[in-house]
């Protein structure tokens, strides 16, 4: 066997999976690929089936329906020590009375491999996850940030074709949570490791992912790269799911370019910067995110386009101040401006207001 770095990823594919608890439906046809090499989230509220989801991959459980590939193998009729994947949990679940080098090699052990292959395996793997040096420290040494590491390189060590982690970063505190993300980012791709993470952090879904998969009472809602999923939400659900958002109850006007939003309960037509396919007439949200709300004092010289509003409260945040605003008509809206723009206005100012982006999503 040679040692490099780079895994045999595979690719895979998951098709028409369905799982149900009794009479309730954990999982309803749920058909996603994933590219070899591709860091694919699934993201989602509490109790939507993510975790399902991965124990279905794999092995831990099995599905009512449906079919698993890896490349063109398919492998969900396999137990879970046949299907090649590696696992890393929230707990990290390393061995206590083992060393590092020992939790990582614990895989080549029981496939077989030989003792140099181990050795080279292991620096490799320790390089890999920056802990070269500690390699004969056991967990209770580490700090938990290390710990996470040492679980990442154990279920990357033997190449397996899939690794799978669920909330790996749910035990860390804030700031160190903010490093390991990008660390486990940048491990997954110099390995070229096909990887499917699990979060309900939607903020460690965008940085992470190349692909998000959003999922709401075990079903897909989107499936899409972090800027689509951010700045074209399909369904109302992502758009209050991902990222602050303000959702004003509105019906579809004009056509092609000239597509406008024009809000209930105010004559407020907003322009559409990104156009669905959504026809003529019909119920929408008109979404317009909080850093997209320019607000502007009143009496600065009247903008060609916007509404008059009132400063309601304001609330700062460092590089950023979050501005509530009460528009005659509308629901309230928050809008999130630079501490330096956001300067000169105050609670009880009347303002202009213009909304530089906004996107329409269907109203049921
Ligand atoms: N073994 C089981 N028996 C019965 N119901 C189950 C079982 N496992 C999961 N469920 C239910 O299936 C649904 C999906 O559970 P799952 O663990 O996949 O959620 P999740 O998206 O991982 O949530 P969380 O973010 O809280 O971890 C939940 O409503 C859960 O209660
Ligand atoms: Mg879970």
């Amino acid at each position: 066997m040679t040692s490099q770095n780079r895994s045999r990823s595979q690719s895979v594919h998951i098709s028409h999976i369905r799982k149900s608890f009794g009479s309730f439906d954990a999982i309803r046809d749920f058909t996603l690929d994933v590219a070899a090499g591709e860091f694919v989230t699934f993201l989602g509220p509490s109790g939507c089936g993510k975790s399902t989801t991965l124990k279905i991959l794999s092995g831990l459980m099995p599905q009512d329906s449906g079919e698993i590939r890896f490349g063109d193998r398919r492998i969900d009729m396999l137990p879970a020590n046949k299907r090649n994947v590696g696992l890393v949990f929230q707990n990290y679940a390393l061995f206590p009375h083992m060393t590092v080098a020992e939790n990582i090699a614990f895989g080549l052990r029981m496939r077989g491999w030989s003792g140099v292959e181990k050795k080279s395996r292991i620096d490799e793997l320790l390089a890999l996850v920056r802990l070269e040096g500690l390699a004969g420290r056991r967990p209770e040494q580490l700090s938990g940030g290390q710990q996470q590491r040492v679980a990442v390189a154990r279920a990357l060590a033997f190449k397996p074709d899939l690794v799978l982690l669920d909330e790996p970063l749910s035990n860390l505190d804030a700031k160190l949570r903010e490093q390991v993300r990008i660390d486990l980012r940048d491990i997954q791709r110099k390995a070229g490791q096909t990887t499917v993470f699990v979060t309900h952090d939607q903020v460690e879904a965008l940085v992470m992912s190349d692909r998000i998969v959003l999922m709401n009472g075990g079903q897909i809602e989107q499936i899409g790269t972090p800027v689509e999923l951010y700045a074209t939400p399909a369904t109302e659900f992502g758009a209050r799911f991902v990222g602050a958002n303000n959702l004003l109850k509105s019906k579809l006007g004009g056509g092609g370019a000239e597509r406008h939003a024009v809000v209930e309960g105010a004559a407020l037509p907003v322009r559409l910067t990104t156009v669905s396919r959504l026809v003529k007439g019909s119920d929408v949200w008109c979404c317009i995110r909080p850093e997209h709300i320019a607000v502007r004092p009143a009496a600065d010289l009247k903008p060609a386009s916007g509404v008059l509003a009132t400063v309601t409260d304001k609330i700062y945040q460092g590089t950023t101040i979050l501005i509530d605003l009460d528009i005659p008509g509308v629901e309230k809206m928050r809008a999130e401006r630079s501490t330096s723009e956001a300067g000169r206005i105050n609670i009880g100012d009347a303002v202009h207001v213009d909304f530089e982006q906004a996107h329409a999503v269907p109203r049921n």
